[in-house]
């Protein structure tokens, strides 16, 4: 077991976005500790969400730290946007950029948190050469673009794999309810982002009490 505090990222993806401030307060009350802003493109994936219009938005709203997930193609572009944003940290697709270093540079020039992702189908040893300029690693535990999926347990050997040389940071996404949340912590993960399993239940507190109690096995 992972003796650190797993901390829980609900993604607003799964929250009703009619009433998106209400959900994110909520969230917060419910005892949150970051909060996933997952962005996407259309063209990195097939699906378009938000962009720093509704995360400056939201800002003002809650104290939770922003965990931006850009699937978006040429990361370097958008960095200074979603920094201004107000982003604590900004998670970029190491398949995104020609130049991963470059995209580090940027973020860590605005004092911002950095995270790496990797797709599915991407060897996690797309990573290797930034893991010591990175604060967290996202392992996509299904294909990214869309809520809801199950997960892939066969994704569990890459957390392991980052675990034996990382001291950062491993955040699994997608497909994390009770039973996946328990093998991803078991296998090294340290942040669990969850949109279905938390915002699609009644009660956030509740949900993200279950998701952290995974911590304990
Ligand atoms: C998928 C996103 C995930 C997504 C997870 O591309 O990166 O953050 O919201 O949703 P669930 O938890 O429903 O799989
Ligand atoms: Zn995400």
């Amino acid at each position: 077991m992972d003796e650190r505090k797993v901390l829980i990222a609900p993604s607003i993806l799964s929250a009703d976005f009619s009433r998106l401030g209400e959900e994110i307060v909520s969230m917060e009350k419910g005892g949150a500790d970051w909060l996933h802003v997952d962005v996407m493109d259309g063209r990195f994936v097939p699906n378009i969400t938000v962009g720093p219009l509704v995360v400056s938005a939201i800002r003002p709203l809650t104290g939770l730290f922003f965990d931006v997930h850009l699937m978006i193609v040429d990361p370097l572009r958008y960095i200074d946007r979603f920094a201004d944003a107000g982003s604590d940290m900004i998670t970029f697709h190491i398949e995104a950029c020609e130049n991963p270093g470059e995209v580090i540079r940027r973020i860590k020039a605005r004092g911002k948190k950095v995270g790496v992702s990797v797709r599915p189908g991407t060897d996690i040893s797309a990573v290797d050469s930034v893991l010591e300029q990175v604060d967290t690693v996202l392992v996509m535990t299904v294909e990214p673009g869309f809520g809801g999926q199950s997960f892939m347990e066969d994704m569990l050997d890459k957390v392991k794999r980052v675990r034996r040389g990382f001291n950062g940071h491993i955040q699994v996404d997608g497909g994390i309810n009770r039973e996946s949340a328990v093998k991803a912590v078991r296998a090294g993960a340290s942040v669990l982002v969850a949109g279905t399993a938390v915002f699609g239940q009644e009660d956030y507190s509740r949900a993200i009490a279950e998701l952290r109690g995974t911590s304990n096995f």
